[in-house]
């Protein structure tokens, strides 16, 4: 419920709505995207939760920074230094979908008193063969010769269910565009980030937090067998698998995919 308190002017009162009082979910973007992902989130969801989105270093406005790799503990601590710069000192859900569920798992090891649950989109515990390590480190290098067109080009007929290409072709264009508007800097530091990430799946037992999988089942980047290794091993976990998605679960199908965060934050938070 949305709550509308007066506030005293000098002549008249004002009624606002501030959504400070409710759950904070901390909502943290894949790569190379940015904050917009979460719009049909921020749309729907907002009436129940305080949804905080940041923009990651490198994508959509946050600057580059020229340290490069990234890592996982620079943008863990980014994010975190988004809350503190919020007053939020208490713990929040923490939701990330693929890359940012690998700064999730981050956070959780850095700074486990900020973290009251998680939600783990389409991304996974493991970390990245020798194969998967090379192939960033060749992209991280093609966006930083070429930018960052290519190594768009090549994710793009990843990132969502195969009939999407047809059937959703807005979309397609849509992510293009939003992945397009990410700097070379941001695409190669991320890239090296995720190559350096270590293995989450020792942790997954330890979590103590309700915790929410979701993922497509049309994932192409990262298969659901990955959903099921992270919810058979973090304690109490639930699985919801989306009918029809791809692996941006949360853009391709977002009815199912609030309708399933809206529960987990119903059963579990007062909101
Ligand atoms: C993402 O969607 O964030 C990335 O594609 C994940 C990855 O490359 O492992």
């Amino acid at each position: 419920m949305s709550e509308q308190k007066p506030q005293t002017g000098s002549e008249f009162i004002l009624t606002f709505e501030d959504s400070a009082d409710r759950v904070p979910v901390l909502m943290i973007h894949g790569f190379p995207l940015n904050n917009t992902m979460w719009d049909d989130q921020v749309a729907s969801l907002a009436h129940v939760a305080r949804l905080i989105t940041p923009d990651l270093r490198g994508h959509g406005l946050t600057e580059a920074t020229d340290i490069s790799p990234y890592t996982m503990e620079m943008m863990a601590t980014d994010c975190i230094h988004v809350l503190d710069s919020l007053d939020i000192d208490g713990p929040v859900v923490v939701a990330g979908l693929s890359m940012g569920g690998y700064i999730a798992f981050e956070i959780c090891r850095r700074f486990p008193e900020r973290v009251s649950g998680l939600i783990l989109a389409a991304t996974k515990a493991s970390a990245d063969t020798d194969e998967a390590r090379a192939n960033r480190e060749a992209s991280a290098r093609m966006a930083l010769d070429e930018g960052v067109h290519p190594v768009v080009s090549s994710l793009i007929p990843k990132l969502l269910a195969p009939a999407a290409y047809e059937d959703n072709p807005d979309l397609v264009e849509y992510l293009e565009e939003m992945m397009l508007s990410a700097s070379a800097e941001g695409v190669a530091g991320a890239q090296l980030a995720m190559s350096l990430r270590p293995d989450s799946k020792g942790d997954l037992k330890y979590l103590q937090v309700p915790t929410l999988v979701v993922h497509g089942k049309e994932d192409q980047l990262i298969p659901v067998s990955e959903a099921e290794i992270m919810a058979e091993g973090i304690p109490g976990a639930k699985l919801e698998l989306i009918e029809g998605a791809g692996h941006m679960v949360n853009m391709e199908e977002p009815e199912a995919f609030n309708e399933v965060v809206r529960e987990f934050l119903v059963s579990f938070y007062d909101v």
